[in-house]
């Protein structure tokens, strides 16, 4: 595609001349001429053309007439070459300031555009050509300032520079030329280098060309913010300023630019509302203003522009309604891309009788309400996407009928009841994914021949279906039913499924007891058949027939065994880059081959009974960013070839039975982000740092359940640089390419959630994803000795930190005020003394904190956190005493507290006994529940900046 657009550009835009072709003349050409172009032509070597298979310069021979020559044209009076056309020639040299095109005065048009001069300047002797009025120098890997004397070019009608992504503009350089040239009509400068231009000269700099009709400044690095500028340009038709991402302000103004036929002002920074003129430029067939931060609502006067045929408004903050489509006026739209904003509201029915659309996109917005259910248009509607909605009720039936629908995606509404029977015989790609459909599967559906992706997965169809039926559809190469707990397949035994296309099987959660698939087996990619009651053995057709398999997720099954020698079956899988048998009662050893994998990126054996030592044979092509082996009964060392996996992420050994003392090693992964070695027979004094820069990425790290020994490894707890500061929320996956058997350019990427068991504010969950804001550290249950260090204060990102049942001693330091976000803290059971320093009082998250067993003394501090905590945070700290609420009784609770003696636990039953007559606030706070204020005002600062850790979301209770 981009061939033969670049081949139209070069032979039909540019030098229409170039198809009466001069060799029909009979002039013979000046000597001069004729030697200059030989010489010309042998300063390069002639390389390989992308574009023409025969190259013009090679009818280049001396002794014969020039003016016969391809790509050659002469002056019919005079005889002088006048047009040089050597576009694409595959010229390779640098072009000299000597060089003998100079002396080709004459020449009125120049294209040596996709050519490669590297090392080139643009030298000011192109600007000699007085005659020239259309210049073509693009993408021919020119370099340097544009010289000022390109103002010379006075005739110049076309000029195009375009992508010479090093070749620089002085904003006087552009003044002067668009003041001389007053012909110039097409200007393409994309890819240049205009960013020395100030972002308001722009406007004055273009106003100055009024015969403009083409322009085009896409990716100039334009930057800075355009203020209200009125761009007034009365010829100008195409408009091209996208991809300059740095420019900001308005959209510019372009009200008496009445001829614009297209805009695109795309991929910028441009803010504010779409401006009303957009609906005065009638002629207007093409707006793209996709990828900006516009906001406010579509101007209902711009879907009556008469010609458009096209509209792009994709990944901005527009919102309101989207308004009636105008018939009969936008008879013509064939695209309308509305995805990626904040569009509420119904989708206007008006859209649905639009009679040529093509491709309708209105995905990810927060549309509500049906679906418009009476469609008179869309007979030619290929796309359709209204997914990642809030849409309900039913799907239309009419919808499903539509004569030339090729993609249908409603994927993660809220769409209910049932499927109709589907008779649009043209699709390929039906995703009805992620909403509440019902019933069955409407037979149908086995009827529509051209389907390469079939996705129903996360509803709650219930049907009964045998497995041969989906075999009808030869072209599939997604099947995905997974996530409808009342659906059931059924498989005859002994089929041969006719699946030649079948590359990515998605049957997790819906009950399976038996595999799907006996006999001939295709060729799977990505097989997920995670969460269902398989059980036994995992059937030796697997590994055979499968070796081509990168993504296999058997978790959350009852396999017991895998068939045969478990090592050979599997490392059979050669190209696995996923593995994931996590949660089964597998009880073996692992594989060796595992480890010298240089294709396995996630290793997911959690929750099993492996037993053996690790793994040891790790090597220098390891790609391993998950290995996750919690929970077995693995014992033995670390392996120390682990540090040669450096891209190492996420690293899970928690809950084993491994001996050995701290893997210090392990600090030179640069993006291992979760270290877990919980609860194995580790011991010894953690070592000191090795390198400068240890554990830059960590932001999990736990070793509690250990027999540590010694101080706190304060030397690391200064490098953690990731916990340090809080980032944009983001999830801990990884996405494995599955490639497309039929067109290998186009794969499906499936992405695995890193997930985990972690003891978070003394309850254990299953954390099904892990947010990047979830910075904890635990290093509980160990015999650390000495102080807490005040390093931790630096650590501004932790949300939990445990380092209860130690012996840690000396006063708690009062820089763990600074850790502002800290949601749970656990210093329980040492022997920490001194008072509690009032600068905790500032943890505005603290949901859990427990001091209790220390020998903490003095007064506990007050503020709104501390409110809420009951007696067990401080009980076992004889020497404690206050309680945080005085000025709230109408006497002060210090000479109560005082009053009735120090000790905490028999202050607060005086004081509970005392105050229950009063039906005190803070005493309902404390016995009657939790206080709803405090999870309010955590939600809204979270969201304040964009990180929300929505809880229900990411953590499922074990
Ligand atoms: C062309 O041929 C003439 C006569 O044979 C010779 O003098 C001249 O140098 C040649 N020119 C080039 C550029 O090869
Ligand atoms: C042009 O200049 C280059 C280097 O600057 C030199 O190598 C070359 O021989 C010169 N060519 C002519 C035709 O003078
Ligand atoms: C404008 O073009 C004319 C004719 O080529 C030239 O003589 C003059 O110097 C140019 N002016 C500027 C400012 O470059
Ligand atoms: C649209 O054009 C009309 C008539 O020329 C003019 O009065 C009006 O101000 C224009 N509106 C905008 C927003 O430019």
């Amino acid at each position: 595609m981009a061939w033969f657009l670049l081949f139209l550009h070069l032979f039909l835009f540019h030098f229409p001349s170039f198809s009466s072709s001069s060799s029909s003349f009979n002039f013979s050409c000046h000597h001069n001429d004729s030697s200059a172009l030989l010489q010309f032509k042998s300063s390069f070597i002639i390389g390989f053309s992308q574009c023409v298979p025969l190259l013009k310069t090679a009818t280049w021979k001396n002794g014969t007439d020039c003016c016969s020559w391809n790509g050659v044209t002469c002056d019919t009076v005079s005889g002088h070459v006048i047009d040089l056309n050597l576009g694409c020639e595959g010229l390779t040299g640098t072009f000299n300031p000597n060089s003998t095109l100079f002396h080709l005065v004459h020449l009125q048009t120049l294209n040596l555009s996709y050519n490669d001069f590297f090392d080139s300047h643009f030298h000011y002797k192109f600007c000699g050509f007085q005659s020239l009025t259309h210049l073509d120098l693009s993408d021919s890997n020119l370099e340097g300032e544009i010289p000022t004397q390109i103002s010379h070019l006075s005739k110049l009608q076309s000029l195009h520079l375009s992508e010479n992504y090093d070749l620089i503009w002085k904003e006087t350089t552009l003044k002067r030329l668009l003041q001389n040239a007053t012909d110039l009509r097409e200007l393409f400068l994309d890819s240049t280098d205009m960013s020395s231009i100030r972002p308001n000269s722009i406007a004055l700099l273009l106003n100055q060309s009024l015969s403009l009709v083409t322009l085009n400044l896409h990716y100039t690095r334009l930057s800075g913010k355009l203020k209200r500028s009125l761009i007034c340009l009365a010829s100008i038709q195409e408009l091209d300023m996208s991809y300059n991402d740095e420019l900001q302000g308005q959209l510019p103004e372009l009200s008496c630019s009445t001829s614009l036929r297209i805009i695109d002002l795309s991929g910028c920074a441009f803010e504010g509302e779409i401006p009303m003129y957009f609906s005065n430029l009638t002629h207007l067939t093409s707006l793209t203003l996709s990828n900006n931060n516009l906001n406010g609502s579509i101007p209902s006067s711009l879907l009556t522009l008469p010609r458009l045929t096209f509209l792009h408004l994709y990944s901005n903050q527009l919102s309101g309604r989207i308004p009636n489509a105008s018939l009969p006026n936008l008879q013509h739209l064939i695209h309308l891309d509305l995805s990626k904003n904040l569009f509420s509201g119904q989708i206007p029915s008006s859209l649905f009788n639009l009679n040529q659309l093509y491709t309708l996109d209105c995905s990810k917005n927060k549309l509500e309400g049906p679906i418009p259910n009476k469609t008179t248009g869309f007979q030619e509607l290929n796309d359709l996407r209204l997914n990642d909605n809030l849409l309900n009720g039913t799907i239309p039936s009419s919808l499903l009928s539509l004569p030339s629908l090729v993609h249908l995606v409603l994927s993660n509404n809220r769409l209910t009841r049932h499927i109709t029977a589907i008779s649009s015989y043209s699709l390929k790609k039906l995703d009805l994914s992620g909403n509440k459909l019902q019933g069955n599967i409407p037979k149908s559906i086995f009827n529509l021949a051209n389907l390469t992706l079939l996705d129903l997965s996360s509803n709650n169809l219930s049907d009964v279906i045998d497995f041969q039926h989906f075999s009808k559809l030869q072209y599939l190469k997604t099947l995905s039913l997974s996530h409808n707990s009342q659906l059931s397949l059924t498989f005859e035994p002994n089929v041969n499924y006719n699946f030649s296309y079948l590359s990515k099987l998605d049957l997790s959660s819906i009950n399976l007891t038996e595999f799907p698939i006996s006999g001939k087996v295709p060729l799977l990619d990505s097989l997920d058949l995670s969460n269902n009651k398989l059980n036994g053995k995992v059937p030796d057709w697997l590994p055979e027939t499968m070796n081509s398999l990168t993504f296999l997720n058997l978790s959350q099954n009852i396999f017991n065994l895998l068939a045969g020698d478990l090592s050979e079956s599997i490392c059979n899988l050669s190209s696995l880059q996923l593995l994931n048998l996590a949660h089964n009662h597998l009880t073996d050893i692992i594989p060796q081959c595992l480890a010298n994998s240089s294709f396995l990126q996630v290793l997911d054996l959690q929750m099993n009974r492996f037993y053996g030592t690790l793994p040891s044979n790790f090597s220098e092509y390891c790609e391993l960013q998950t290995l996750n082996l919690h929970g077995n009964k693995l014992e033995g060392h670390f392996p120390k070839s682990l540090s040669l996996c450096t891209k190492l992420e996420f690293l899970n050994l928690g809950s084993n039975n491994i001996e050995d003392n701290f893997p210090d090693w392990l600090q030179t992964l640069q993006y291992l982000k979760v270290l877990v070695l919980q609860d194995n027979k580790l011991h010894g004094i953690i070592a000191n740092l090795k390198i400068k820069h240890p554990f830059p990425s960590l932001i999990i790290f736990d070793i509690s359940g250990n027999n540590f020994s010694g101080p706190l490894p304060k030397a690391y707890f200064k490098k953690f640089e990731a916990m340090k500061n809080v980032t944009q929320l983001e999830y801990m996956t990884n996405d494995v390419y599955v490639q497309d058997p039929l067109r290998p350019a186009f794969g499906v990427i499936t992405r695995y959630y890193d997930s985990m068991i972690v003891a978070t504010k003394g309850n254990k969950r299953t954390l099904v994803k892990i947010p990047n804001i979830f910075v904890i550290i635990d290093l509980s249950r160990n015999k650390f000795e000495g102080d807490i260090p005040n390093d931790f204060g630096e650590l501004h990102a932790l949300i939990g930190l445990n380092l209860s049942h130690n012996k840690l001693i000396g006063p708690i330091p009062k820089s763990m005020g600074n850790l502002t976000n800290l949601e749970w803290l656990d210093l329980s059971s040492n022997v920490l003394t001194d008072v509690i320093p009032a600068e905790l009082s500032n943890l505005g998250f603290l949901e859990v904190l427990d001091l209790s067993n220390n020998h903490l003394v003095g007064e506990i501090p007050q503020g709104p956190q501390f409110n809420t905590f009951t007696n067990d945070s401080y009980e076992g700290n004889l020497g404690l005493c206050g309680f945080p609420f005085e000025e709230k009784f109408r006497f002060g609770w210090k000479p109560v507290a005082i009053g009735y003696g120090c000790g905490f636990v028999i202050g607060i039953g005086i004081g509970y006994y005392m105050f229950l007559i009063e039906k005190s606030r803070w005493l309902v706070m404390i016995f009657g529940g939790q206080p709803k204020r405090r999870v309010t005002r955590r939600t809204r600062v979270r969201r304040a900046h964009g990180s929300t850790m929505n809880q229900n979301q990411m953590v499922q209770m074990s």
